[in-house]
């Protein structure tokens, strides 16, 4: 049975709670407690599975007591249930939290959310992932300025302005950032040439997913292989990530969904940068493979490795604290049909930015969608006949691109 701890201030909730939840007391056995403190001496007691925490509460806040379960409790789940919607409260909890929920809490979101977290980590704890890894001497940080950016946005007066400073003063980051605003994509008339115009051109969501992926993308600049181009996999990368924005607007997801997006089509494809670094042999018969046309990218990394660049990401994205939704488009954006999700989420908006960047690169663009399109999944979702609609909003974003 699973050991679910509540921790809220106000009695009322959590008499809340635990009505909702009633249904679930054969599956759960559940506690529920006023304050962090309360929280912290209940886990003493014995282990949690899962901790849900509410983020304003007096004294000990809820991201205070996720980042110390976290330290002492690494293995617990870690959730937000929060009546704050503001970004203020989701960025607070970047690094602790596995995922945030708003209030009012309906059960079977809760029960998802927790078979989701529960899933990946599963997928996390993979043993080929695992061996790999151990094979890196060292892995990718969250960047220094990743987490600074992101602390100067928790502060009640963020403004562009702060954040562009900040990045100005890492002079690489702002070439970078430079280059990547005035490449065509971004349809400038005329090149920019201030870190701080630019990042409030471009917005700070953008930025901030920028950030992330150069940081990543210039630790494995040299790698040289054959058949093999880090230049071309982060410009695959930075169109996937803007595809994936437009695909989720396209969707009507919410805001946050729309960033997330963002965020995941930047990191989908980091695996094969770990795979190319540190497992160079596997990874250079795979592409031979693939070359060859016998076989996909996925089968031939599982066959050769036993994993591929997706979980291997979605290991990376873990690692860095990021939330399960982007970790989970990682990791499934080859074959968004294995998560057995039936409506149509993250996960399948980056395969589908995904194919549609590859689609793009092709020499027929409005051709036929690329083989690495699972179709029969779109079809599942009902949402196939999207798909030339999708065409037709990439072709007009990359025609603003090139005038
Ligand atoms: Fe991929």
């Amino acid at each position: 049975m699973r050991r679910v701890l509540f921790v809220d201030d106000e009695p009322k909730v959590l008499d809340g709670l635990r009505r909702l939840l009633r249904s679930l007391r054969k599956e759960w056995q559940m506690e529920f407690v006023t304050s962090g403190a309360e929280g912290l001496q209940e886990m003493e007691k014995g282990p949690f599975d899962i901790v849900v925490a509410d983020m304003k509460m007096p004294g000990m806040d809820g991201a205070e007591l996720l980042s110390l379960v976290k330290e002492r409790y690494p293995d617990t789940i870690r959730i937000i249930l929060s009546a704050q919607t503001g970004k203020e409260a989701l960025l607070r909890s970047i690094g602790s939290t596995h995922q945030f929920l708003h209030k009012p809490c309906d059960p079977e979101q809760l029960k998802w959310t927790i078979r989701r977290a529960e899933r990946l980590r599963g997928l996390l704890g993979n043993q080929a992932v695992r061996s790999l890894i151990a094979r890196a001497d060292s892995l990718p940080a969250l960047p220094d300025l990743f987490q600074q950016v992101v602390a100067e946005l928790q502060k009640p007066n963020a403004s562009l302005r702060d954040v562009g400073k900040l990045i100005g003063q890492d002079p690489g980051m702002s070439t970078r950032i430079l280059q990547v605003v005035n490449s065509p994509f971004f349809g400038l008339r005329r090149p920019m040439t201030d870190v701080e115009r630019a990042t409030a051109y471009i917005g700070l969501d953008t930025t901030n997913a920028i950030v992330l992926g150069v940081s990543v993308f210039a630790e494995y600049e040299d790698i040289e292989l054959p058949g093999f181009s880090v230049r071309h996999l982060w410009e695959h990368s930075l169109l996937t990530s803007r595809l994936a924005r437009l695909v989720a607007e396209q969707e009507g997801m919410d805001s946050q969904l729309v960033e997330d997006a963002g965020l995941a089509g930047t990191l989908h494809d980091t695996g094969k940068l770990l795979l190319a670094n540190h497992a160079r042999d596997e990874f250079r018969q795979v592409l031979i493979r693939v070359a060859a046309g016998d076989t996909t990218f996925s089968a031939a990394e599982t066959e050769l490795l036993g994993t591929n660049h997706a979980e291997v990401g979605a290991y990376l994205a873990g690692r860095w604290g990021l939330s399960d939704g982007i970790i989970e488009a990682i990791a499934y954006h080859n074959h968004p049909g294995d998560s057995d999700t039936d409506t149509l989420d993250l996960n399948t908006v980056v395969h589908v930015a995904s194919a549609l960047a590859v689609a793009a690169g092709s020499a027929a663009p409005d051709a036929e969608p690329p083989d690495c399109l699972d179709m029969t999944h779109l079809q599942r979702l009902g949402i196939d006949e999207h798909w030339p609609r999708w065409c037709e909003a990439t072709a007009e974003l990359l025609e603003v691109a090139a005038s």
